[in-house]
């Protein structure tokens, strides 16, 4: 038997058990004999949810970027690592070997180092899905340099505040990037973010779109020529089992974005080895997720679980829709792709053009179908097991957060039943809990509550970059000694979990994770705006969409409403980026409010989801006239 590789049902109940019962020992056993380590651990894991603190393989010591390249070059050189589908079908494809990319790793590292960039400096990476993404995320890796990759939808408000938050010394963007038929000027958003952040002393500019650009002078750096001057030689830094690897911002119910930050060895262990299960990645298979590197799904899937398994991972510029809506299955063709990883917003979308796409395409390589990022619908998950699947290749819906750093709950192919809308049973060394309102655990079946998970995992997120408190009070304080996801979930009668979605104030819009409070803070800098509301409301592709209530200053009240939403959604769009937009404003004359002066929102989901039979108790209400006012409204 083998624990890393798991074959069949018999063997996913056994090794559970064991990861249960010794973990400690399951653990080392898996790290033992599948990495490459500089100076092994003394002690496997130590823990105490009530500060929090996690270690794992504390008193190792090892290079990740060893671990993805350097270990493979004798036996998988010429094997292609990172396989780049560019936007435009009509540009070629670009095979990165494994050599090639310790190449290329190697002298953006030295880069690095020539810029200044030393271990423990935190580098702003603002690019798009080009190769020079996750080539310079692995160059960081490789100094020791702390990586926070910022999508590339965000916009350069919302760079600025990831930036200053984790004092980036410097950033890594190009000159523009392909999106559809549409270029977008990155660098100009850099610029403007940069007019806020003094830190900032160098900015590297990769050349993608060749338009004319300014560079500022003694801070801007054209990428291409650093790269050809610098060696391809650089020792790998020897970093700490729980040194930082990177941090990457998601949004909370409140305040501005958290900066979650993982470690070293731990996630590069748990990442590995669920990527190695949950697609059952064998030697000769082309893997593609779909995913931006600017997520968490990116970073674990695309970047450092498939090359610690020595995969080639492809890399999509695009978009599902360009050149037209059979994008994607031209892409499976081409590079006969084995395993594909999407999200279900992209399947609804697809799903709604019809079959015709996917007929004229040959998907017969296809053998695992992934889904990730928020629920999936029971029509799209037959869509996709139908259609994209010829019902012969099983669906993962995994189920996972950025700050668990890797996929939790799962099938795992051939091995786990499926069973559509469910996420089904918890990844191996996983135990989740079921919680009620009031703090005690659900047992048995057939139940729902709200989802935690009891014991550490090598890839949870250890802190809140700068702000261990909020870490402590965000994720370990509503359950004692227990991680609280923010999702609720049910579990069947055979122990398969569902989730049901957030039951805070995030909202996820086409799998992108939405906090209300900085939308919410973003309508309010308009001069017109006196206070406002934001909620999510179903919608066919996007799953949620959001659904704003705005009351205005007096003198906002003559003002022509539809410039007024118009006002907004650019302000939301500059702000935080045009994925925030809200499909819905509706001007009140008030919110319900509480005596304690919060704002009720389930009354205004319920109303923003015509659901209005019942809701519930508004005997707290302060001012509980309003709502009819707001209902009769509605839109
Ligand atoms: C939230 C985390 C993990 C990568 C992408 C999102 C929701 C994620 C599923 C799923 C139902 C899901 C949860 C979770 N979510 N996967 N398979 N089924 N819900 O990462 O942006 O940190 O969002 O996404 O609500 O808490 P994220």
């Amino acid at each position: 038997m083998s624990n890393y590789h798991i074959k069949h049902l018999e063997e996913y109940y056994q090794v559970y058990r064991k990861s249960i019962r010794e973990p400690e020992n399951f653990w080392e056993e898996i790290a033992e004999e599948h990495f490459m380590w500089r100076k092994k651990w003394d002690k496997v894991l130590s823990w105490d949810f009530s500060k929090p603190e996690v270690k794992w393989f504390e008193g190792a010591q090892l290079n990740i970027t060893e671990n993805c390249i350097d270990r493979h070059l004798a036996t998988r050189g010429d094997k292609t690592a990172i396989l780049f589908e560019p936007n435009n079908p009509d540009e070629e494809a670009e095979h990165i070997t494994y050599s090639q990319l310790h190449q290329r790793v190697c002298k953006f590292a030295n880069v690095l180092k020539s810029q200044g960039v030393k271990k423990g400096d935190r580098v702003c990476i603002y690019l798009p899905m080009i190769p020079e993404l996750a080539i310079s995320v692995l160059a960081c890796a490789r100094i020791g340099a702390i990586h926070s990759v910022v999508f590339a939808g965000f916009s350069s408000s919302a760079l600025a505040t990831r930036i200053n938050d984790s004092d980036c010394k410097m950033v890594i963007t190009s000159d523009g990037s392909y999106r559809g038929s549409k270029t977008i000027d990155l660098k100009g958003i850099v610029d403007d973010a940069l007019e806020d952040c003094q830190g900032v002393n160098s900015v590297l500019v990769a050349k993608r779109i060749h338009s004319e650009i300014e560079m500022k002078a003694g801070r801007d750096h054209w990428l291409q020529p650093l790269l050809d001057d610098a060696s391809d030689v650089c020792k790998a830094e020897i970093m700490n089992a729980e040194d930082p690897l990177f941090i990457l911002y998601t949004s909370g119910s409140t305040g501005k974005p958290k900066g979650m930050v993982h470690t070293t060895a731990g996630y590069m262990v748990y990442t590995a080895y669920t990527f190695k299960n949950v697609f059952q990645y064998r030697e000769k298979d082309v893997y593609w997720c779909t995913a931006d590197i600017g997520w968490i799904t990116g970073h674990s899937y695309i970047v450092y679980g498939p090359l610690c398994n020595g995969a080639t991972s492809v890399m999509f510029e695009g978009v599902p829709s360009y050149p037209d809506f059979g994008r994607f299955w031209e892409i499976v063709e081409k590079h006969k792709v084995n395993q594909f990883y999407t999200a279900p917003t992209a399947i609804r979308a697809l799903a709604k053009e019809g079959v015709d796409h996917l007929e004229k395409h040959d998907l017969t390589s296809l053998k695992v179908l992934g889904t990730v990022g928020e629920p999936i619908n029971e029509e799209a998950w037959h869509w996709y097991d139908d259609n994209v699947g010829k019902k012969k290749s099983p669906i993962v819906d995994t189920w996972w957060q950025t700050e668990t750093g890797g996929i939790m709950i799962s099938p795992i192919p051939f091995v786990t039943p499926t069973k559509p809308t469910y996420a089904t049973l918890p990844f191996i060394g996983i135990q989740p809990a079921l919680m009620d309102e009031n703090g005690q655990e659900i047992k048995g079946n057939q139940v729902d509550g709200r989802l935690c998970v009891k014991f550490p995992w090598p890839s949870m997120a250890r802190t809140i970059w700068g702000n261990h408190q909020r870490y402590k009070d965000t994720y370990f304080s509503a359950f004692e000694n227990k991680y609280f996801t923010g999702d609720g979930a049910l579990r069947d009668e055979v122990g398969y979990y569902r989730i049901t979605g957030r039951v805070d104030d995030v909202i996820i819009v086409s799998g992108h994770n939405l906090g209300t409070a900085p939308i919410e803070d973003a309508i309010n800098e308009h001069p017109a705006v006196a206070e406002s509301a934001i909620v999510g409301f179903p919608h066919d592709i996007k799953g949620n969409a959001l659904y704003g209530y705005v009351t205005l200053k007096e003198t906002g009240e003559s003002r022509d409403q539809n410039n007024l939403r118009k006002e907004i959604n650019q302000l939301i769009t500059e702000q935080i980026g045009p994925i925030a937009k809200l499909d819905k404003i509706q001007f009140t004359a008030g919110l319900p409010k509480t005596r304690s002066g919060k704002i009720m929102r389930r009354i205004l989901r319920k109303i923003a989801c015509k659901d209005t039979s019942n809701l519930g108790d508004t005997s707290t209400l302060l001012n509980p006239e309003i709502v009819q006012g707001i209902m009769d409204e509605a839109l």
